[in-house]
């Protein structure tokens, strides 16, 4: 199949474009548009063969249920049996914008979409190309992230057209998305609104809204053998590049010593070797590749920054990436949950010279 890209100005989205992909839609075909967040890759959510198709196009596996987004609350009170007090909360609070909603699923939410569950993720984004194309089609619109199924999300439409040409009808080109993470899951049938993926709206957003929120224990931790986490996607190796990722955590000083070391062990094995750094760490650091993710200071810009960069040390050839580590207040938290999940969970301590 040839895929149609085309390029529109992200907030004020050509409206014969939009029609082109609201209508490729309708007729159950496959349009990646950009979000807030990151691509989404987007079918008729209430049409199964159009969702096995997303699943198709992705190589994911079909367990791993899809996220419906919608351009209106109107449409919400269509796709879900019912909206609990702090779902509306979080909805006042949050909507358009990137946080997802587990709700229990109206009968027309085909399984499909959902992997056989009886609940529905639900996002209202506030992205207008998103909004303009969901609104046109005049349907929730599932969509994954428009990545190859492991591979880091995509920010940008040629990330999309890398992964995904040929295999879907359509790309809209909007330039960079503004987070470069996905969007929060939280699960609001629980007794406890409970976060199952962190995002932009963090836990302490979340809280100043609902009160008390629990967090996932897949989203810290390698959940344990045999127990399926509640977000289903989060079993499923993640984010990661061709590249050999592992963390490398401990006291600056230390931390840019061992990295240094891991890199001049690894290049001498004959392995390209890549640094996944700061703007203040960069300076100091050896490598085939050393690059930035942006200032240590601006969470928001290394959250962005994030799958670009592990895309890049891909397209360099690299062969083993160590990274720094962040913290997990804040979005740090989301950060901290994909590097992880590239890393396949593999972090070294580095010690600083006491031994400590
Ligand atoms: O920011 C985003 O959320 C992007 C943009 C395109 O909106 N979409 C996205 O979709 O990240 P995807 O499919 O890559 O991730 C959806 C996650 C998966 O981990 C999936 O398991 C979880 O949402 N999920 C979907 N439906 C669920 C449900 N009913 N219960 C629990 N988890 C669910
Ligand atoms: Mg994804």
């Amino acid at each position: 199949m040839e895929t149609i890209i085309r390029k529109t100005d992200p907030f004020r989205p050509d409206e014969e474009v939009i029609a082109q992909g609201a209508k490729i839609l309708q007729q159950g075909g496959l349009v990646a548009f950009p979000t807030e967040t990151v691509y989404g890759l987007g079918g008729n959510g209430l049409d199964a063969d159009a969702c096995r198709r997303i699943y198709a196009a992705k190589g994911r596996p079909s367990d791993n249920p899809l996220i419906l987004h919608i351009s209106s609350l109107e449409e919400l009170a269509g796709i879900v049996k019912e909206v609990s007090p702090a779902a509306k909360k979080i909805i006042d609070a949050f909507w358009p914008g990137p946080i997802t909603i587990i709700f229990p699923k109206a009968e027309c939410v085909p399984y499909a979409a959902t992997g056989g569950l009886e609940t529905v993720a639900v996002r209202f984004p506030s992205h207008p190309t998103a909004q303009a194309l969901i609104h046109a089609a005049g349907l929730p619109i599932a969509a994954p992230s428009a990545n190859s199924s492991g591979k880091p999300s995509p920010t940008r439409a040629s990330h999309v057209a890398h992964d995904l040409d040929g295999k879907i009808d359509m790309i809209l080109d909007g330039g960079s998305v503004e987070w470069g993470l996905e969007s929060t899951i939280v699960d609001s049938t629980s007794d406890v609104v409970t976060i199952l993926r962190p995002g932009a709206i963090t836990l302490e957003m979340l809280e100043k809204v609902v009160g008390q929120v629990a967090i996932d224990p897949a989203i810290t931790a390698r959940p344990p053998e045999g127990l399926v986490p509640k977000a289903p996607g989060m079993k499923y190796t993640h984010y990661a590049p061709k590249a050999d990722v592992t963390l490398v955590s401990g006291p600056k000083d230390a931390v840019i010593r061992k990295m240094n070391d891991l890199a001049r062990q690894s290049m001498a094995e004959g392995k390209k070797t890549g640094l996944m750094s700061t703007d203040e760490t960069a300076p100091l650091l050896q490598a085939d590749a050393v690059l930035s993710l942006g200032s240590e200071t601006d969470y928001a810009a290394i959250g962005a920054n994030l799958f670009d960069t592990l895309r890049q040390f891909d397209a360099l050839g690299m062969d083993v990436v160590f990274s720094q580590v962040f913290s997990e207040e804040g979005e740090g938290m989301a950060i901290m949950n994909r590097l992880r999940k590239s890393a396949g969970y593999k972090i070294i301590q580095a010690q600083d010279e006491k031994g400590e």
